[in-house]
């Protein structure tokens, strides 16, 4: 352990395309931190819970299910600077609810489906200008660490065997209509990827152990945060199961 009394907490994000493997890492991750007896939370688009208040919980949830617990037909019938708006909405409780306080309290944070992803994408959204999505995200806690899993689009296909019309930007359903539309948000992403606290990892031919692997060697070099490797496990030593 080696958060020292008040020393805040970090906050890890996992980037990368859909498919890249962010939640599965963002899972076994989290797993390997709280083993090592390290104060850690898992952060994603279904948590809800604000620590130590029902009412806030309550809230968060109702706000979740407008952004992700709707009908598809509804999706398309608000349109882009709908979702835009109500993404915004969403992340910003997160922030503001689980995340800072998390952090305050000395917990380190693993945020999964952060929202480079988001800005990613409306980046190639015609008609939304570019910079208003930038700005709506910016009051966001910057990262300590981004880990940026970097997959070929044909890899994360092969790996989701199927998509949803979103994570092929509406543009078709077909595997090229996926592939094309998330070769250009993985531009964007490397657009995002130049500051210090930004991490890529090839994940392209690496099983999800050698990904644990390297990621708890990043957190050790650039946070100080010690992980013993018997603890790192994966689904393939019997550990912690992949999720999406
Ligand atoms: N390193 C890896 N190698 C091969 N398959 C993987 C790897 N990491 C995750 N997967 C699998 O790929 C699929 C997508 O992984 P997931 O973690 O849900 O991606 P994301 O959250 O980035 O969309 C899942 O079926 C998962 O089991
Ligand atoms: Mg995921």
């Amino acid at each position: 352990m080696n958060i020292m009394a008040g020393a805040p907490g970090r906050l890890i994000t996992v980037a990368g395309i859909d498919g890249a493997g962010k939640s599965t890492l963002a899972t076994s991750l989290h797993a390997a931190l709280k083993d090592s007896k390290n104060r850690a939370i898992l952060v994603g688009k279904h948590t809800t819970e604000v620590a130590m208040s029902a009412d806030l919980s309550e809230y968060v949830d109702s706000v979740n299910a407008v952004v992700y617990r709707r009908k598809p037909s509804v999706g398309a019938a608000c349109g882009n600077h709908y979702w835009l708006f109500a993404l915004a909405a969403w992340y910003t409780l997160q922030d503001q609810l689980i995340i800072r306080p998390a952090l305050r309290a000395g917990v380190h944070v693993i945020l999964d489906n952060a929202h480079h992803k988001i800005l990613a994408r409306y980046a190639v959204c015609p008609n939304i200008p570019a910079d208003l999505a930038r700005h709506l995200f910016a009051h966001l806690t910057t990262p300590d660490l981004v880990l940026f899993l970097h997959v070929t689009a044909e890899e994360a296909l092969r790996r989701k065997g199927g998509f949803s019309a979103l994570e092929a930007g509406g543009t078709g359903s077909t595997g090229e209509a996926f592939i094309s539309y998330q070769t250009r948000v993985t531009e964007e992403l490397r657009r995002q990827a130049t500051g210090a606290t930004w991490a890529s990892i090839d994940v392209t031919s690496k099983d999800a152990a050698v990904v644990l692997a390297e990621t708890l060697t990043l957190l050790s070099d650039r946070l100080d945060i010690q992980i013993p490797e018997h603890l790192a496990k994966t689904d393939n030593e019997g550990g912690v199961a992949w999720s999406s």
